[in-house]
């Protein structure tokens, strides 16, 4: 079903990449609130094969991949996404206050490099106006599993930061699935420097007894770039393991430029799309590889298909996200990942994806 996407991206991309996304979450909601255009959505795109289910700490997921963060910062479009295949939801990222993030244009199209760059700095409705819808969708029953991403509000100093994350913890963890732990955003100052030295321990060790106190069933993920050295990651996967952590989602955007042909190339901010791809699959990799079956592992960075979907789940990741694929490829992309991943079982005699990385 994504046969009318290719007469539709024209008319997007002559649009800021921004208010293009805008106009689409807009569409988006506006048929999520009419049952019937919703089940009908969800006729078009959903896609049912047992075998791609999978438990993952302790949560049931009907397909392996679901909707990175930033897509639905305000948690405005949880059951839209899910009606076009999506295997769950990560909204936000969500910081204590609102905030307008940096100045616009701030999301950047590199069309031939299938990618985007964005320094949007969390631009958000704070999460005080997220909770009501967040509160509606546990009383209806969520539709696919739900992460929360927070992060720290732009004016917070790195101080000050476990202030914010353990205010957002506590608020938001009656309607989480899973809390993302966002220290990899390249466009709120600073923020990245959680990532090691003597920031990360004690924030996880303080974050985790929260979660010990209000919501011990509530698996914590932890959010992280592409741009650590190996060795400053395996010093954030000591505090992660020692923090009793259950995840990683591997990985934020990049500020390393690959070999890029757009004319965008040079905008400052964070690349994702496919040139991120080689870079993620590398962590995940890493990850893996140290952890061993230590830690669950959600790969992200330029999925675009049922291919690149296996490379990421061969490097290790458990389950998968993706946004900007979603923009190049129009809303039949997990569909088309989905029922891919399933052909390529059928093809292979395997009966799970577990089977099938094996394989
Ligand atoms: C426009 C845009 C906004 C994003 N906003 C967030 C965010 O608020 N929080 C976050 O953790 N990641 C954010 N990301 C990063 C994505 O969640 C993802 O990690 C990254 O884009 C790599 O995946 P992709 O190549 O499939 O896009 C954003 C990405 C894009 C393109």
């Amino acid at each position: 079903m994504t046969s009318f996407y290719p007469a539709l991206r024209p008319l997007l991309f002559q649009l800021d990449a921004e208010t293009a996304h805008a106009i689409t979450l807009q569409a988006l909601r506006a048929v999520q609130h009419t049952p019937a255009l919703l089940r009908l959505l969800t006729r078009l795109f959903a896609f049912e094969d047992a075998r791609l289910h999978s438990e993952v700490c302790g949560l049931h997921f009907r397909n392996p991949v679901g909707i990175a963060a930033g897509y639905d910062k305000n948690a405005v479009c949880v059951p839209g996404l899910a009606a076009l295949g999506a295997g769950h939801v990560e909204v936000g990222t969500l910081t204590p206050l609102a905030q307008s993030g940096n100045a616009r244009p701030r999301v950047f199209r590199l069309a031939q490099d299938a990618a985007l760059i964005n320094r949007l700095g969390f631009p958000n409705a704070g999460v005080a106006a997220a909770l009501p819808r967040l509160a509606a969708l546990r009383a209806r029953g969520r539709p696919v599993p739900l992460g929360i991403n927070i992060g720290k509000g732009r004016n917070t100093s790195l101080d000050n930061a476990l202030a914010d994350y353990s205010t957002l913890l506590q608020q938001v963890h009656p309607f989480a699935d899973y809390i993302a732990i966002n220290i990899s955003s390249p466009n709120t100052p600073g923020l990245r420097e959680l990532q090691g030295g003597s920031a990360l321990a004690p924030l996880l060790g303080a974050l985790q007894q929260l979660r010990q106190q209000h919501c011990p069933r509530l698996p914590l993920f932890v959010k992280v770039a592409p741009d650590l050295s190996p060795a400053q990651l395996d010093e954030l996967l000591d505090a992660v393991l020692a923090a009793d952590i259950a995840g990683v989602i591997a990985t934020n955007t990049t500020t390393t430029r690959p070999a890029l042909r757009s004319p965008n190339a040079s905008a400052e901010g964070g690349l994702s799309g496919v040139p991120l791809q080689a870079a993620a699959n590398a962590v995940i990799r890493h990850i893996r590889k140290q952890s061993g079956n230590k830690l669950a592992i959600i790969g992200v960075g330029g999925i675009d298909s049922a291919a690149a979907a296996l490379e990421a789940l061969r490097a290790g990741a458990n389950l998968l996200q993706l946004y900007t694929g979603l923009v190049y490829q129009g809303p039949g992309l997990l569909q088309a990942i989905h029922s891919g991943l399933a052909q390529l079982l059928a093809q292979r005699g395997a009966r799970s994806l577990a089977e099938l990385v094996a394989a």
